[in-house]
């Protein structure tokens, strides 16, 4: 795919984006369901965004293909990726923060072909950033190139953690092992409750270190795709410097210095939480 052809698609979804995040901002008096998790949220907007989205985008480029977060459970199955044009799609990222009006929410779209990801769009309507970037161009927030903090340092690093993710009790003792280990050593922690925009703000230099753990291709392709244009680094469980989109596991910093450090913390969490369970 030549470079001008995915500035097309680029130049046609960014409307496409501007228009859902009018929605948004408009938004109000809607019910608040719940999927099949009490903490699981949905809005008629999640569902209609992803609706439009898919509906405006096929009829243009009918040969591509689509998985999206509310598609897939209305299906009850998320969609094999395949080496095909594929646009991977969350309509609201943040959907609690939405519906409690934290202004931290965004539509994420992200582009993959031969299952990379090539391009992404992240517009987060109440604060009106939108960051967009295509594979080997670079990273921008309103039209202007952004870069990670560059720290290498972990003293001053912040931090992200998904901390709803250790309502999962897979996921909780991993959680409460490494935080006890990170907290005290790094600058600060957040849990920005988008996990999109976390990877965002890592790009643009705001959080230097982001842990996904048990996301979906959703919530993540278009964020790690900007975390390496803007000159950050992205590395699997093991250390590797390539992730499985399908099944995102990873650590996203500012450097690979500052990985070297979160993982080699993260490490001694681990095994003490291991040896503690097989206690
Ligand atoms: C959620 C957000 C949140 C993360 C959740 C995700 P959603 O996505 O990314 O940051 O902690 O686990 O489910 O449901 O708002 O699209
Ligand atoms: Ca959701
Ligand atoms: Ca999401
Ligand atoms: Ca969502």
């Amino acid at each position: 795919m030549s470079a001008s052809e995915l500035r097309c698609f680029m130049d046609f979804v960014i409307p496409l984006v501007r228009n859902a995040g009018k929605l948004l901002l408009e938004a109000k008096n809607f019910k608040i369901e719940t999927k099949d998790e009490s903490w699981d949220l949905v809005t008629i907007y999640d569902r209609k965004i992803e609706e439009t989205l898919i509906l405006k985008i096929k009829e243009k480029y009918p040969q591509h293909k689509f998985i999206g977060e509310e598609s897939s459970a209305a299906e009850n199955s998320i969609p094999e990726l395949t080496e095909e044009p594929t646009w991977i799609i969350d309509p609201i990222d943040g959907t609690a923060n939405f519906v409690r009006r934290i202004p931290l929410s965004a539509i994420s779209i992200g582009l993959t072909i031969n299952k990379q990801v090539v391009l992404g769009i992240v517009y987060n309507p109440h604060l009106n950033e939108l960051f967009h970037s295509i594979k080997g161009q670079g990273c921008f927030l309103n039209e202007e190139r952004i870069q990670t903090s560059g720290l290498k340092d972990i003293n001053g690093a912040c931090f992200n953690y998904e901390l709803s993710l250790a309502r999962r009790e897979l996921l909780r003792n991993l959680y409460l092992y490494r935080l006890k280990h990170l907290i005290g050593r790094t600058e600060g922690i957040r849990s920005l409750g988008s996990a999109v925009l976390g990877l965002c703000y890592v790009a643009k230099g705001a959080i230097d270190a982001y842990q996904c753990d048990g996301l979906y291709a959703w919530d993540v392709a278009a964020g790690s795709l900007f975390v390496q244009e803007a000159g950050g680094f992205i590395c699997d469980t093991t250390g590797k410097p390539e992730i499985d989109i399908m099944n995102p596991n990873f650590l996203a910093t500012a450097t690979k210095e500052l990985s070297d450090q979160f993982m080699a913390i993260e490490k001694i969490a681990d095994e003490e939480r291991i040896n503690n369970e097989l206690k």
